[in-house]
């Protein structure tokens, strides 16, 4: 979470700074600040909010090095105090910081205990303070000698009087870029936001030391001694932010699903629906030796993991799961050679799931990794990776990379189960013919002009709201609640219909709200069978089906009909549509939802 933004060059920095930071405010828009070296003297502007809010007080700040920052809060509330950069006692060093200083308590105490009063909650404060106390009139050496005393993850830009023209950045497990052209050298959390204005970008790595200055970049590893980067090669990072006529991203984004899926598919499948040949490389051997396929993710991702589950024991007949990463990395996940983990991400940066991608990748586990950045930290680190081809996604809720990491992983487990020998070769063609036909069935439903307002006034005015589904429908459960909950606020959850009576079916009352996704065949009468069970209670119900079973109710969304395994890729787009007309009537910051981040990359 957090951005962070600089520049070295020669224009003035504060505009380009905030320029840059209003490309990155997806990470987090909390609160902004930038510092800049104006010979050797530091100026400082911070808001709350977004960083456009700078604009006013950094106009009057000139000079042409300078860092900047979009805080995502974690240590102390969204404040001035608390947004960064962060000062040394003598404003010596100014500091931004993505990701967490773990230790920093110990850290603040000691610091506490030699006379340092704090002006933040931060943790990031310390880092300021520690390059002071070692500072000796050689930079390189005081950053050498604080970073070994920080554990946790970081990406710092620093900046300090005595060097009016260099700025220092270094990372441990948190993203971090530089970037040169002509005159100018620039400093960003995310690469896209370097695509734009450089004509040569390096990926900081762990551990590493860089100097930016106007036009150079210099980097030393943790012993001081130079290091020869290569620059590295960033395909199609269209920044492409323009909402094209849409009110807001996440609609522009909704409506650009079929396209994200065509072009996923159009990466793995051929036109004959066979797998393109070199997808992967995997032995027929490796895969048949595979005995239990893990997904692990977080959040919408999980959920597209929780449908790979299903439909890996379903077609390649393996025992399956998904795991949440942030606890799957903390289980002592039992695997060994057979296993096989697949990594789902947008972002490529996300902090547990990074992390339990190492982990398996440290146990010698097979992974596969699903990734939309292909110049994300998981992405590199990958050594079996599928893209994803939904291009930059800006809202924060996730829905065109979400359906296109769906249409990633059907490929896959199709790819596992015919190779496996557990689907027979046509069978495969079949399924993956269906599945290419997705995008037109999603147009449809796109097109329909089915009206949502009914569907809002249900979900604004009911008391209790419980998505309910079996099987693939309740993955989509849980993925339509969670789009409600981030965009609209309301409260709500998703049950597998089956338990529902087994507790929570006492909230259900007359003010309660059912929507049932219904589209599975095999299972949708078993579902009916539940919302009876809540409208004998009362409840109002809302049915999402792909049969014709559906007259007793009042309001239903038809959707297409396709094979059952790939309901998830449509009847998640009225859920999306109601998400958003709901959280437009409600007059919620759609695309910048409160507490929020594009990309969490703290744990
Ligand atoms: C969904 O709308 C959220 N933005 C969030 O749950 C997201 O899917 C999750 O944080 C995982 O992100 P990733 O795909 O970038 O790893």
């Amino acid at each position: 979470m957090c951005g962070i933004m600089g520049y070295a060059g020669d224009k003035e920095a504060a505009d380009i700074i905030i320029d840059g930071l209003e490309n990155l405010e997806y990470r987090g828009y909390d609160s902004a600040g930038l510092a800049v070296n104006d010979n050797g003297d530091i100026k400082t502007a911070k808001t709350v909010g977004s960083p456009s809010g700078l604009r006013p007080t950094a106009s009057g700040i000139k000079g042409r090095v300078g860092i900047g920052h979009t805080r995502w809060a974690t240590h102390g509330a969204a404040s001035l105090e608390n947004a960064h950069p962060h000062a040394s006692v003598s404003g010596m060093f100014s500091v931004v910081h993505n990701g967490i200083i773990e230790n920093y308590e110990e850290l603040r105490s000691g610091l506490e205990a030699q006379g340092v009063v704090f002006r933040s909650e931060t943790d990031t404060e310390v880092i300021a303070h520690l390059l002071e106390k070692h500072y000796k009139g050689d930079l390189k050496g005081a950053v050498r000698e604080v970073l070994p005393l920080l554990s946790g993850s970081y990406a710092l830009g620093i900046l300090c009087e005595d060097y009016p023209d260099v700025i220092v950045c270094a990372k441990l497990s948190s993203p971090l870029f530089a970037g040169t052209v002509g005159e100018c050298g620039y400093l960003a959390s995310d690469v896209s936001v370097l695509s734009g204005r450089c004509t040569r970008i390096y990926r900081l790595n762990d551990g590493e030391i860089g100097f930016l200055k106007a036009g150079s970049f210099k980097v030393f590893d943790s012993d001081g001694c130079r290091l020869r980067k290569t620059e590295i090669k960033i395909r199609s990072l269209s920044m492409d932010a323009d909402r094209a006529g849409y009110r807001h991203y996440m609609l522009k984004e909704i409506y650009e699903q079929p396209a994200a899926v065509r072009r996923t598919l159009a990466g793995i499948i051929s036109g004959e629906h066979r797998i393109k040949p070199g997808f992967l490389k995997m032995s027929d051997r490796e895969i048949k030796g595979i005995n239990k396929v893990r997904f692990v993710a977080c959040g919408s991702a999980y959920h597209v993991g929780l449908v790979g589950a299903y439909v890996t024991e379903r077609l390649f007949k393996r025992s399956s799961e998904a795991c949440i990463a942030s606890e799957f990395r903390y289980m002592h996940p039992c695997m060994d050679e057979s296993t096989l983990v697949v990594i789902i991400s947008q972002s490529g940066e996300t902090a547990d799931t990074l992390a339990a991608m190492r982990l398996a990748q440290s146990e010698g586990v097979k992974v596969v990794s699903i990734v939309n950045v292909e110049s994300s930290t998981i992405a590199m680190e990958s050594d079996k990776l599928i893209m994803t081809r939904a291009d930059r996604e800006i809202a924060v809720a996730t829905t065109k990379a979400y359906s296109a990491q769906l249409a990633a992983v059907y490929a896959l487990v199709i790819y596992l189960a015919e190779r496996s020998g557990e689907l027979d070769k046509r069978e495969a063609a079949r399924l993956l013919r269906g599945l290419m036909e997705i995008p037109d069935k999603q147009e449809r439903i796109l097109s329909s002009g089915f009206d949502y307002s009914s569907v809002t006034d249900r979900l604004i005015s009911s008391g209790y709201v419980c998505f309910i589904g079996r099987g693939l429908d309740y993955c989509s459960a849980l993925e339509a609640s969670l789009k409600l909950k981030e965009v609209s606020y309301i409260r709500c959850e998703a049950y597998a219909a089956g338990e529902l009576k087994h507790g929570t079916i006492s909230l259900v009352d007359k003010n309660s709200l059912i929507i049932a996704l219904g589209c599975c065949s095999g299972l949708r009468a078993k579902t009916l069978a539940n919302v009876k069970e809540t409208q004998a209670r009362g409840a109002g119900v809302i049915y999402i089906t792909g049969g014709d079973d559906d007259d007793a109710y009042e309001n239903v969304i038809r959707i297409p009909r396709c094979e059952d395994i790939f309901y998830p890729l449509l009847e998640i787009i009225p859920m999306q549509l109601s998400a958003y007309h709901t959280a437009l009537k409600l007059g919620r910051e759609i695309d910048k939802p409160r507490n929020l981040a594009k990309s969490v990359t703290v744990e």
